[in-house]
């Protein structure tokens, strides 16, 4: 039987609808993820932090109190494991929804994430700003904020890197950040063919950017990876 051209340029045209609705799902779903982060901080905020520290404060009373100097030793192990999980807590909580986004801006959060991925990763981090003004809506913030949060746990998990440098700058109607590392790199075909890696990889991350309007570029070889992502700039 012959395939008419009809039937290859209808069959495009319904790929092309696919791959648009692709697109969306995409993007919704990481909406979605969002949503839910956003949940899950402030539940931890109002429920978890709380119960810890009055757990701390009566343990702390109980082991000053008791006359049993071992009961006192482990009451008080008790109680400092108890302060590295309310850290532990915090920093989740800051990964999670954090509030130098809200009050403080796009680049000052970014440069506290940076330095708490140093201390957390043992990798060297630096961060580099133009200081220009970059007007963005809060959403895109939120966005930009977890996409370097998804660069940065990248290189701790693949890269094997020394050392990472982040830059934010705007200009051309743009704001430009920029992740480089010197690490082991990989493949470039990965981010095309990236939607077997879900979550907030990096497919779903380029395909949420090319939806606010911006995009993801990637390169990468044995001197590391650098990627690069652009959004515009709100017009004022
Ligand atoms: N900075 C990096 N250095 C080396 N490899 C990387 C880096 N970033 C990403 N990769 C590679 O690209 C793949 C896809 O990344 P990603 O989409 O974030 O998925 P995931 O982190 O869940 O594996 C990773 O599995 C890894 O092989
Ligand atoms: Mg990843």
């Amino acid at each position: 039987m012959a395939i008419g051209r009809h039937d290859i340029t209808s069959g495009a045209t319904e790929l092309e609808r696919l791959n648009r609705e692709l697109r969306s799902l995409t993007s919704q779903l990481s909406l979605a993820e969002e949503r839910e982060r956003r949940r899950i901080a402030i539940e931890l905020h109002d429920r978890t932090n709380e119960i810890l520290v009055s757990s701390m404060i009566r343990l702390t009373a109980l082991a000053k109190s008791t006359a049993d100097p071992a009961l006192a030793d482990t009451l008080n192990e008790i109680c400092q494991l108890l302060r590295q999980l309310a850290q532990e807590t915090r920093l989740l909580m800051f990964e999670l929804y954090p509030p130098s986004l809200y009050y403080l801006g796009l680049e000052a959060a970014i440069k506290e994430l940076a330095d708490r991925m140093m201390e957390k990763y043992g990798i060297r981090v630096s961060f580099t700003d133009d200081a220009r003004r970059k007007p963005v809506d809060v959403d895109v913030k939120v966005l930009l904020f977890q996409a370097v949060r998804e660069l940065l746990t990248n290189v701790a998990k693949h890269a094997q890197a020394h050392a990472v440098s982040v830059s934010v700058s705007g200009g051309g109607g743009n704001l430009r950040i920029t992740v480089q590392d010197d690490g082991v790199g990989f493949d470039n075909a990965v981010i095309s063919d990236g939607r077997k890696s879900g979550g907030f990889g990096l497919y779903a991350l380029s395909e949420r950017l090319r939806h606010m309007g911006g995009c993801l570029e990637a390169d990468s070889g044995n001197w590391g990876t650098r990627i690069i992502i652009t959004v515009p700039l709100k017009e004022r």
